[in-house]
């Protein structure tokens, strides 16, 4: 009995969480991003002080999912078993700093003034950002980009679009209105990836524009 109900509570929770975290992806990343969740309070070097601005959408997420757990008929025995202080705690939590990490995690996807990207054969950087595109390592959550992004699928349809363009996902979690195809990968890295941004100048980041604009031509054809 006990453990049907446990079930079914985690059951719920996950299905809010996905919900809160990101109604908009496909479904496979949504059983892989619900438990990811959880997951994503991971160790963030600390005195680095833009990362904790990181592991907020995750909290505010989970704030939302509970919001509407707890919302109308359930919200008298979820508050009982949750306790007050607990609640408060959260509240306050959600309240603090949102605009603060909001800006931090604008910035943070966004190319800084003095950008130089890193330069290389367009043919070599292709090939590593088609490995990276494979590794889990990438992340704080064991997914990767392949996890949500399939070759040539597995896209919104803007991403047809020449860059910059509009993405739904970085105007509602970035304040973004439109993005460059590396801010792009930066945002995809912060927050469904629950990493940090990689090193604007770094090779990595060069290597995953140059596979994602493979990645582009073949979602363009449809193949
Ligand atoms: C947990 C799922 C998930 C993972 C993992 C993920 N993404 Fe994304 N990605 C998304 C979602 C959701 C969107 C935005 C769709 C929207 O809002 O229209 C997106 C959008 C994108 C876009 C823009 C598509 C467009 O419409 O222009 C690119 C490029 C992209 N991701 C690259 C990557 C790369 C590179 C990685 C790995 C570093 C990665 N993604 C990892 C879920 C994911």
């Amino acid at each position: 009995m006990k453990m049907e109900q446990n079930d079914a509570k985690r059951q719920r929770l996950l299905r809010n969480l996905s919900y809160g975290a990101i109604a908009s992806a496909p479904l496979i990343a949504l059983a892989a991003y619900s438990s990811a969740g959880v997951m994503a309070a991971q160790p963030v070097e600390p005195g680095s002080s833009p990362s904790a601005a990181y592991l907020i959408p995750v909290a505010e997420g989970e704030a939302e999912a509970e919001a509407r757990a707890e919302g109308e008929a359930e919200a008298e025995a979820e508050g009982e078993a949750e306790g007050e202080a607990e609640a408060e705690g959260e509240a306050e939590a959600e309240g603090e700093g949102e605009a603060e990490a909001g800006e931090a995690l604008r910035d943070a996807v966004t190319r800084p003034a003095d950008y130089q990207p890193f330069e290389g054969d367009p043919e070599a950087l292709a090939a590593l950002g088609e490995d990276l595109f494979y590794n889990r390592e990438l992340s704080t959550n064991n997914l990767a980009c392949a996890s949500c992004h399939m070759e040539g699928a597995g896209y919104a349809d803007t991403f047809a679009q020449p860059f910059p363009h509009h993405v739904e996902m970085a105007q509602r979690d970035f304040g973004l209105n439109e993005v460059h195809l590396d801010e792009m990968v930066q945002i995809c890295m912060v927050s469904p990836m629950a990493a940090e941004p990689l090193d604007w100048d770094s090779e990595e980041l060069a290597a995953l524009v140059e596979f994602m604009k493979l990645e582009q031509e073949a979602f363009q054809e449809g193949r």
